[in-house]
């Protein structure tokens, strides 16, 4: 009998993926929330030959130097900034991740946190449960900013960043965009303006970043590009974290050459409780849910097991981040 390939996930998925993964493999899943520490991670890889990781999992070229029966890495996530894809190439691995299955909820996040911030839902929120709400109304209490008929700006036109101007144009907004690569034919048939970064800022009523995170979008909006925002604008990030400067997002708030800022990310993850951007009432924060739909987390963790076992029999991955080590 051929002893089966064994395999490394290192975390709880659903059940459904670890049942289609446990068919084919000699599985092992890592039983805490809290990620194995890359000395672990080191030792579970040593004689693993694939390994399903998500975006807390350090893989770096020590990791793959640990693994030499290694045939695939398979990450539950679109984003793969914490995977060294250079170094899987080079040893010839391919690493997986789960495009296509969860832009929609992710966008649908961002509404959440648009709406959320113009709005101020969530501040008015803490202010009923503070026991503040004594007048049951005030024609000038409350005010927020008006979404529909607004200006989106969207930087990084990806799977998210299409259907977040799908939702805008729903909302009746104008949408411009920047991305490394100009669409014209999703810009037709949704309706929107391509134009360059500082246009962008300087026209946009919400910037919404979707671009992942690179050396070249390190710090992209910063101090700089935040003072050429509206300061009726307002930041929202569900990309990653070091995409903004945090310390030039506290200072431009508290200043008021921003209006908010709305984000799933933050840098570093999670936010410290002391940091200064929690005592601010314009800022609405959530711990990285973009993709935390039922729906589309159960379907990441599907295509993240087929990919897994793909990787181990050999076979081409259904969605590879590094497509460059087929050829
Ligand atoms: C989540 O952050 C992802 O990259 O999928």
């Amino acid at each position: 009998m051929v002893a089966k390939s064994k395999v490394f996930i290192t975390r709880q998925i659903h059940r459904e993926a670890l049942e289609l993964i446990q068919a084919e493999a000699d599985m092992e899943v890592w039983p805490d929330d809290s990620p194995p520490s890359p000395h672990v991670l080191r030792a579970k890889a040593a004689d693993a030959h694939g390994v399903l990781t998500n975006i807390m999992d350090g893989v770096d070229s020590a990791f793959f130097e640990a693994a030499p029966q290694l045939s695939a890495v398979s990450q539950l996530a679109v984003g793969t900034d914490n995977i060294d894809l250079k170094a899987a190439t080079q040893r010839g691995i391919p690493v997986g991740h789960t495009p296509g299955v969860l832009a929609k909820a992710t966008a649908d996040l961002t509404f959440a946190l648009i709406l959320a911030a113009a709005r101020r839902v969530v501040e008015s929120d803490r202010w009923v449960r503070a026991g503040q709400w004594k007048l049951a109304f005030h024609p000038m209490y409350w005010l927020g900013s008006e979404v529909n008929q607004s200006t989106l700006g969207i930087v990084g036109l990806g799977q998210t960043g299409i259907e977040v101007a799908r939702r805008a144009r729903g909302f009746d907004m104008e949408v411009l965009y920047h991305s490394r690569s100009r669409k014209p034919a999703i810009e037709a048939e949704i309706g929107m303006t391509f134009v360059e970064l500082p246009e962008l800022l300087q026209r946009s009523d919400f910037v919404s970043l979707h671009c992942p995170l690179t050396p070249d979008t390190h710090h992209l909006i910063g101090r700089r590009e935040m003072d050429m925002m509206k300061p009726t604008a307002i930041l929202v990030n569900v990309a990653r974290g070091p995409v903004v400067d945090t310390t030039a997002l506290y200072t431009a708030l508290v200043e008021g050459k921003l209006a908010g800022a709305a984000l799933d990310v933050t840098e570093p993850e999670p936010i410290a409780p002391d940091n200064k951007l929690l005592t601010l009432d314009n800022v609405v924060i959530t711990p990285h849910i973009g993709s935390a739909g039922n729906r589309g987390r159960r379907a990441m963790a599907m295509l993240a097991a087929r990919n897994l076992l793909a990787g181990i029999a050999g076979q081409r991955l259904e969605r590879c981040a590094n497509p460059e080590v087929y050829s």
